[in-house]
């Protein structure tokens, strides 16, 4: 449920804090899968000195270099960093993750399919077209050889990619299903910390990456002790000066230091807090507002983020550091291939957007299960309470006690509100909930 909490809307807002609705003691993965993208395409600065605007035409110029005076000595300016064959991945937690059936998932816009290779006792990463006709194979099966089976006309691959039936073809034909066009692309990957890693790039040459590079190691992710949620509400109006500054920048991150501890943003995918005391807490209300927020930046021109934005306090400094890197190493904006324009999509009715169920519990297993078994119980209240009323209503006077009588009435009118309550518990915590800080 903690899970549940944190997450329905995704992390990046970056900056400010990360994939998830508090701030934690634990790395937070940006997530660039799909549906829950909150970082928008493209950001820019525009200058090199780095300096921030009013909206006033007569612009108040601050620069921030006096908070900041080592991020230029540290920054490499001229390196480009490249999405696709830079870095490992996170795709998601293994314990989410049924060995049974392929998966689809959508990561920096590649289409993928997770499958566990029993015969190499494996997560296998492929690319999600069959090379026949390109029908996703997250739509097909683990045949019992253990193989990925796709679901239109059956052809088979191995851990390896390679196509082992084309039932089509014939017997004593060529062996079509050993030519180099019948292979599926493969990604490498790797489990660290529990959770599957892909390196997003089917080039053979990256096929050994994991020899010369590991994904990041984040000794928290194994301590249980720093797994602890963080959770206050936040006064506003009581915040104060935070020391916060950008000590090292460049194509791989960045690091921060604060009065409450310390960011480390490890490009593209990660950013780390370290928090010493509890700082305050983070809710959908605020991640649908990230998303507002993004949109008016696209609206007056990803390059003008510093003219719509007014940033003087060194509490923006790690929100700063992050948008510079964006623009320096990635030219303002995530490098999608080439697949998506840099126009934001429609934004969804609030409903969707802060659903739970479809971002989130359907992909979680232990959310999963917890949904499942309290739907469980919420019928079997019904039935008590049905089953209770046909009993007294069944059963002569001379049968049972009045007092008897009384009793199963008023269990049959516990069970039945045990039951309504709990339905309202299962669509608050598992499909939508809504949050007004007004009413807060
Ligand atoms: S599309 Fe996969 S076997 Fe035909």
């Amino acid at each position: 449920m903690e899970a549940l909490r944190a997450s329905s809307v995704q992390s990046l807002y970056i900056p400010n804090a990360l994939h998830k609705t508090h701030l934690i003691t634990k790395p937070n993965f940006i997530n660039f899968q799909s549906s829950s993208i909150l970082i928008p395409t493209s950001w820019s600065f525009s200058s090199r000195s780095f300096k921030v605007f009013t909206t006033s035409s007569s612009y108040t110029i601050i620069s921030t270099e006096n908070t900041d005076p080592k991020l230029l000595e540290n920054e490499t300016p001229d390196e480009k960093f490249d999405w696709y064959s830079s870095s490992w991945c996170p795709v998601i937690p293994v314990c989410d993750l049924d060995k049974r059936v392929p998966h689809g998932k959508k990561v920096l816009g590649l289409d993928i399919v997770v499958w566990w290779d029993k015969n190499d006792s494996s997560w296998k990463v492929f690319d999600d077209a069959c090379p026949h006709r390109l029908a996703p194979l997250s739509d097909g099966r683990i045949d019992k050889w253990g193989r990925l089976q796709c679901a239109y006309h059956g052809w088979c691959f191995n851990g390896s990619g390679d196509c082992k039936l084309i039932p089509q073809a014939a017997p004593d034909g060529p062996p079509v299903n050993t030519f180099k066009k019948a292979c599926v692309a493969i990604y490498p990957s790797t489990v660290q910390h529990d959770i599957l890693w892909f390196w997003p790039n089917t080039d053979p040459k990256y096929k050994d990456i994991i020899q010369k590079k590991k994904p990041p190691y984040l000794p928290e992710l194994d301590d249980p002790s720093s797994a602890k949620l963080m959770g206050m509400k936040v006064d506003r109006e009581g915040g104060k000066p935070l020391e916060m500054s950008v000590t090292k920048l460049d194509v791989n991150g960045f690091i921060g230091k604060a009065d409450w501890g310390g960011s480390k943003f490890i490009a593209p995918f990660i950013y780390q807090n370290s928090i010493n005391p509890v700082v305050g807490q983070r809710n959908e209300s605020e991640s649908t507002a990230g998303i507002k927020k993004e949109r008016k930046i696209m609206s007056v021109g990803p390059v003008n983020w510093q003219k719509a934005c007014f940033v003087p306090t060194k509490a923006d400094a790690f929100v700063v550091g992050f948008r510079r890197w964006l623009r320096k190493y990635s030219g303002g904006q995530i490098n999608w291939g080439g697949k998506f324009s840099e126009i934001l999509p429609p934004t969804p009715p609030r409903e969707q957007l802060m659903d739970r169920y479809w971002s989130h519990v359907v992909n979680c297993r232990s959310c999963n299960s917890a949904y499942k078994s309290l739907n469980a119980v919420e019928v079997i209240l019904q039935i008590i309470s049905i089953v209770s009323i046909g009993i007294v209503a069944a059963t002569k006077q001379s049968v049972m006690s009045a007092a008897a009588r009384t009793m199963v009435v008023l269990m049959a009118v516990v069970c039945f509100a045990t039951s309504r309550w709990l339905a309202h518990f299962i669509y608050k915590n598992f499909h939508y909930h809504d949050y007004n800080h007004a009413s807060r």
